[in-house]
């Protein structure tokens, strides 16, 4: 007689898949206009993780606690390296430039994979 009850669990179980596609959609359309602020965010934590750029050991860099000297501060980023190639490549391996520098060859030594080279070069540009 009373068929709510026979019908709700099915109600429900109609109502997951929908609920996944409601939140999928949102996902995806949240991810893209803030993705280049996010990249420079996880490149900022990547540079400052003393198990991955440590770049504050040697850098001076806005926003790093208890930086050393070892390199040059690192500012105004944009107008020394315009071509972001370029910062790419110091990271990959600074002795191409420098064979006798300090600075390690995150990208040949595989401290940091590509990805995490190009998101700390974003952070890099907004300093
Ligand atoms: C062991 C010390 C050391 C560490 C760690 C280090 N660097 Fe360096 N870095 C240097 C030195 C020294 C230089 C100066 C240039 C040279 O030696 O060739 C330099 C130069 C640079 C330059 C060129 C700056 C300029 O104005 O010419 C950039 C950019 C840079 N480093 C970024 C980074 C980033 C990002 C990290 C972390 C992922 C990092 N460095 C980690 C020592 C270091």
């Amino acid at each position: 007689m009373n068929d709510t009850s026979a019908t709700r669990p099915g109600r429900l179980t109609n109502l997951v898949p929908a609920l996944l596609l409601a939140l999928l959609v949102g996902i995806m359309t949240s991810a893209g206009p803030a993705h280049a602020q996010s990249a420079a965010a996880e490149g900022q934590q990547l540079a400052f993780d003393i198990g991955k750029g440590n770049c504050l050991s040697c850098h001076v860099i806005k926003g790093g606690d208890l930086p050393g000297t070892i390199g040059p501060e690192l500012k105004d980023i944009k107008s020394k390296f315009p071509d972001r190639n370029e910062l790419v490549a110091i990271l990959n391996d600074e002795t191409k430039r420098n064979p006798r520098t300090v600075m390690p060859p995150f990208g040949r030594n595989r401290i940091l994979t590509e990805p995490e080279i190009n998101a700390i070069v974003d952070f890099l540009q907004t300093l």
